[in-house]
């Protein structure tokens, strides 16, 4: 069965900040889908011609919405849907007196599958078509994920965060469990359909050297797997860690001594970096993922974009929910975009539009598959409506350019401009 969805069409082929021949911009464009993935995209009128026998019926008109690829977060926790806003705490304090212990009733499995269909509506309801996300303790957190994900034929990247020490005993396992469970998840989900899975020590805090060695034998027996945790979020953090390694350079070293750098591995903040951490990352091929809303809301620090990118490292941009406050990619690339003007640096709306499309693809190496519309590509869209509220209308009429309208769209735009999510062609929003 074959699919036309027609409006304004944009996708980026090369980052803004390396290239002006970065986008296609179709004003009165047009996606082929058929069995879920993109077959053709272009004009409209150029479209039509070429398939004359296309049945009317299965064409949907969105214009005047843009349409672009879905969006992606490549960092956000599937178990703290009930943890955003909580009130008044950095980094270890929030952990201890909000996050465990709300992980803790992910051991039920009927919480679990409840709060990943709600996880999984959320996302969507954002715009938002694949996340790599954290999971808790439990593999039955993990296996809700995907289950409700393999419902919807979502992309989702998870795993169960690998814990051993410093949290309570109901959020903790041991070297031999993480072990064992995580390799079971990896043998019944890794490739299934479109889960992928990401081995996930959740930072060197709550692993003991003994959990992070496991990790080491985790990665090696399956190289193509993620590998997630956090790195350099929080001063207090930082300091907790080295005296917990104190042979550690540095905290990347304690990643880096236990073989865990390399491209598949997702660190996520990267705030407080030290030139050495730079240098290796960059390296290494280690990503960087910058997570505004977390990162003001907890009240960690500011990422220093323009020192990442200057190193040569891949950087991706993330809500992680439920310490960032909003399941929206535009909401977080609002406050990117605040964060970088307090740091002295731009972001132009179309490197903000690249960035959490095509550029989180390239940071999950998934560019082949998501985060642009190039045929052959799976059918993940997002439509975005930029006079969704009367407040972006009124910006709108005196906005001329594309450029412009990313922006009202960057700066005021949440769920209300999410007109509609296809998720492999599917339409997610009734
Ligand atoms: N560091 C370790 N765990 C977490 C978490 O759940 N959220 C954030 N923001 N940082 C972490
Ligand atoms: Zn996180």
């Amino acid at each position: 069965m074959q699919q036309l969805i027609r409006g304004r069409v944009l996708s980026f082929h090369a980052d803004p900040a390396d290239t002006a021949d970065n986008h296609h911009y179709w004003p009165d464009g047009a996606i082929l889908i058929e069995g879920g993935r993109i077959t053709a995209v272009g004009d409209y009128a150029d479209l039509r011609a070429a398939h004359p026998g296309l049945d009317a019926a299965l064409q949907i008109d969105h214009r005047p919405h843009l349409i672009l690829p879905g969006f992606i977060d490549p960092h956000i926790h599937f178990p703290q849907v009930q943890v955003i806003a909580s009130w008044g705490a950095q980094l270890l304090e929030w952990l201890n007196t909000y996050t465990f212990p709300e992980e803790a009733r992910f051991a039920d499995p009927a919480h679990a599958a409840r709060m990943a269909d709600a996880f999984l509506d959320q996302l969507t309801a954002h715009g938002t078509t694949t996340a790599c996300a954290f999971a808790s303790v439990h593999p039955q957190s993990v296996e809700a994920l995907f289950t409700a994900a393999e419902a919807r034929n979502m992309a989702i990247i998870a795993g169960k965060v690998m814990m051993d020490r410093n949290a309570p005993e109901s959020v903790l396992d041991t070297a031999q469990q993480g072990y064992d469970d995580s390799a079971a998840l990896i043998a019944r989900w890794h490739g299934k359909g479109r889960a992928r899975y990401a081995i996930t020590p959740r930072f060197a805090i709550t692993s003991t050297p003994e959990q992070l060695a496991a990790t080491q034998a985790l990665v090696a027996a399956h190289p193509d797997c993620h590998v997630q945790t956090h790195m350099s979020e929080n001063l207090e953090e930082i300091a907790l860690t080295l005296s917990l390694y104190p042979l550690a350079r540095d905290y990347l070293d304690i990643y880096e001594s236990y073989g865990l750098l390399g491209p598949n591995l997702l660190l996520g903040h990267c705030i407080h970096l030290e030139p050495r951490e730079i240098a290796r990352m960059a390296e290494s091929g280690s990503r960087a993922i910058f997570c505004p809303t977390s990162n003001l809301f907890i009240g960690s620090g500011l990422y220093d974009a323009r020192a990442v990118r200057e190193a040569g490292i891949v950087a991706g941009v993330a809500t992680d929910v439920g310490g960032g406050s909003s399941y929206s990619m535009l909401t977080t690339l609002n406050e990117g975009y605040k964060v970088m003007q307090l740091k002295g640096q731009n972001l132009h709306p179309f490197a903000a539009f690249h960035w959490m499309t095509r550029g989180n693809a390239l940071a999950l190496r998934m560019e082949d598959r998501i985060g642009t519309l190039e045929p052959g590509t799976d059918a993940d869209l997002v439509v975005l409506d930029s006079r969704a509220t009367p407040a972006m209308a009124l910006r709108m009429e005196r906005a001329t350019t594309l450029a412009e309208e990313l922006f009202v769209l960057q700066i005021m735009g949440d769920d209300r401009a999410v007109a509609q999510t296809y998720v492999a062609g599917k339409a997610m929003k009734a």
